[in-house]
């Protein structure tokens, strides 16, 4: 079975082909086009809706095109379509959305309509490196969205835990901000946090203290908009903080993954979790794949852990295909005239 996926909920224009054996599930990427605008939107220091729309509408078909030719394939092999309906930016989407119903009608294609938030749990299940097995617990960590998800064995998910305010990459490109270094701030921090790391090699400790926010709750949400406020106000006094941008930055991000590590871990235990995975753009950090890794390995015992391959951890249509996959081997499609975006879709 061939599915094309179209993804375009924020400033990414992607689309992907892949291949999958409908009886054991296994997946090959045949085609993975990703055309970002991240340039375009660093010089207003973030997305602007607007200008993502009109670039989404310039890009999305020669994306596609791309992803058939570098597949080796025609669109009559094409036997679904999958598309991101939500969340996302309502003009973004749209964009996407419109293409497919258009290719929908002329191809005479169905179509499969994925959550963006599942795309990126169902970027584990591309070539896993052990098996998954049930229940699973999915730590999302993306620029809109910082979930605790459980899967049963019927790939039925139920959000345990989930941000109060700012999600874990909003926390990241909002503290890059404060310290000017650009957008988005997740890689940058990543940066120079591991070059403090190298300078002080070992276990490197900050002189800098800022919180770990509701590590020890009795619950498994999250709450970041405090440790941005507690880091405004340490650069705020310290008349010196420019030249220990890279301590910042190695605080900063040490405090975001013991809450995430912190957490995970406790809703394994509690939920008796089989396999660990993490997902979401923030899963692109290397320092929180090393330590959510170590901690799954140390704390729990017979739990396996997997992380998606980098390329499928930032928003890809490679996701988006897979997600398809399992949403239709379950749900029904939509006809061409009834597909519609949902910028505020929930998981279910
Ligand atoms: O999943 P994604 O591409 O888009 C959303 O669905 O939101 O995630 C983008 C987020 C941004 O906030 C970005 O700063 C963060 O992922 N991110 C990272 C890294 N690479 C991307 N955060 C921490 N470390 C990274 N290496
Ligand atoms: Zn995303």
């Amino acid at each position: 079975m061939y599915i094309l996926g179209i993804e375009t909920s924020c400033d990414e224009t992607a689309a992907s082909i892949i291949k999958v054996d409908r009886k054991t599930g296994k997946i090959v990427v045949l085609s993975n086009i990703i055309s970002s605008q991240i340039e375009i939107h660093q010089k207003y220091g973030g997305v602007v809706p607007e200008v993502a729309a009109r670039e989404h509408v310039l890009n999305i078909l020669p994306v596609i095109d791309e992803a058939l030719s570098k597949a080796k394939i025609n669109q009559k092999n094409i036997n679904l379509i999958a598309v991101t309906k939500g969340p996302g930016l309502i003009t973004s989407l749209m964009t996407g959305m419109e293409t497919v119903r258009t290719l929908a009608f002329a191809w005479d294609k169905p179509v499969i309509e994925v959550n963006h938030i599942e795309g990126h749990i169902y970027s584990n299940f591309i070539n896993p490196e052990s098996k998954i097995n049930f229940p699973s617990l999915i730590l999302t960590v993306s620029g809109g969205h910082t979930n605790l998800i459980l899967m049963d064995k019927n790939r039925k998910i139920k959000i345990i835990g989930e941000t109060l305010d700012d999600a874990a990459g909003e926390a990241f490109d909002k503290g890059a901000k404060m310290m000017n270094l650009g957008y988005p701030g997740g890689p940058i921090v990543s940066k120079y946090a591991a070059q403090y790391q190298q300078k002080h090699s070992n276990i490197p400790t900050s002189n800098i203290q800022l919180p770990r926010p509701m590590l020890n709750a009795a619950n498994f949400n999250f709450s970041f908009s405090g440790l941005k406020t507690a880091l405004l106000y340490q650069l705020q006094k310290d008349d010196n903080w420019t030249s220990r941008t890279d301590e910042y930055c190695f605080e900063y991000q040490q405090a975001i993954i013991d809450v995430l590590v912190g957490k995970t871990i406790k809703a394994a235990q509690k939920t008796g979790a089989k396999t660990v995975m993490l997902s979401g753009g923030v899963s692109a950090n290397t320092e929180l794949r090393v330590c959510l890794k170590n901690a799954v390995t140390q704390k729990l015992s017979k739990v396996n852990f997997l992380v998606p391959k980098h390329e499928y951890t930032t928003d890809n249509a490679a996701m988006i295909a897979t997600a398809g996959f399992f949403t239709y081997l379950k749900h029904k499609t939509t006809n061409f005239s009834k597909l519609k975006v949902d910028p505020s879709l929930q998981l279910k």
